[in-house]
């Protein structure tokens, strides 16, 4: 049997090259079903330690893009410094940030809301958040932030809040700058919002990244590490916080 972190890179380049994630967001061998099965058969119910801990357990002969362990210790931490009421996540996936995200909440009424253009994966998040015990701080929406802007303002508005606390960009990598724009065109971030983004090394978002460097109304601390599962490829973390006066 071939060692598992060679398994684990052949699943990892598999993935790269699946036309399928393109559009449908799912790999294409039902590995995303097969997680959901996997959690539900070896975690606790109603303990997100534990389902974090399954799907990090499946993901070393199966890559997945799950934020995994490394980057998503980065997550909870900016999770716990900003305390978040009103948390948004772009790009679901099979739900595992999501879990850590909300798992992370301090506040007993927080709450997560999580878009996700692929609808078997919203699905699939759905059940694993249920599987943690997390139903109730998590709202999974279908589709992409454009369509679901009047939902996100509705949520707001019933938590009387201004602002959405706490950002997490990890969709479509070419949408990280427009979605930004539209968050803060929309007035639904501002000063206070922390914006945490995946993947600024790999797979990259180079307009986002040159946006960052030069946006007055943000202060951005980068963080190198790797990529989910895989160590040989480089990545970066970008946590920005809107300043105030902008
Ligand atoms: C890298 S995965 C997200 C991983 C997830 N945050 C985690 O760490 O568990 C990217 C996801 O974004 C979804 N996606 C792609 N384009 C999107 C868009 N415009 N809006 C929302 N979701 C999108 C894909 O279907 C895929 O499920």
């Amino acid at each position: 049997m071939l060692p598992e972190h060679i398994v684990r890179s052949i699943s990892f380049v598999r993935a790269m090259c699946s036309l399928s994630s393109w559009f449908t967001g799912q790999v294409g061998d039902g590995r995303e079903n097969a997680l959901l099965e996997h959690v539900r058969q070896t975690s606790a119910k109603g303990d997100p330690q534990s389902v974090l801990q399954a799907a990090d357990a499946y993901s070393q002969r199966t890559w997945f893009m799950n934020v995994g362990n490394e980057k998503g210790a980065l997550v909870d931490a900016a999770v716990r410094d900003r305390n978040p009421k009103v948390a948004l996540e772009l790009g679901t996936y099979c739900g595992y940030s999501a879990v850590r995200i909300s798992s992370q909440f301090q506040q007993p009424e927080s709450l997560l809301i999580s878009i996700e253009k692929s609808p078997p994966n919203a699905e699939i998040a759905k059940q694993i958040i249920d599987h943690a015990g997390l139903s109730s701080k998590c709202e999974v929406l279908q589709g992409t932030l454009t369509k679901r802007v009047q939902d996100v303002k509705d949520i707001l508005k019933k938590f009387d809040q201004q602002f959405i606390d706490f950002v997490f960009l990890d969709h479509a990598k070419e949408f990280y700058l427009s979605d930004y724009l539209l968050l803060k065109n929309e007035h639904l971030i501002g000063p206070g919002t922390v914006i945490v983004a995946d993947n600024m090394g790999f797979p990259g978002s180079p307009k986002f990244w040159k946006y960052l460097k030069n946006a007055e109304e943000l202060e951005t601390v980068s963080h190198k590490c790797t990529l989910e599962y895989i160590s040989w490829v480089r990545d970066t973390v970008a946590v920005s916080t809107y300043k105030s006066g902008f």
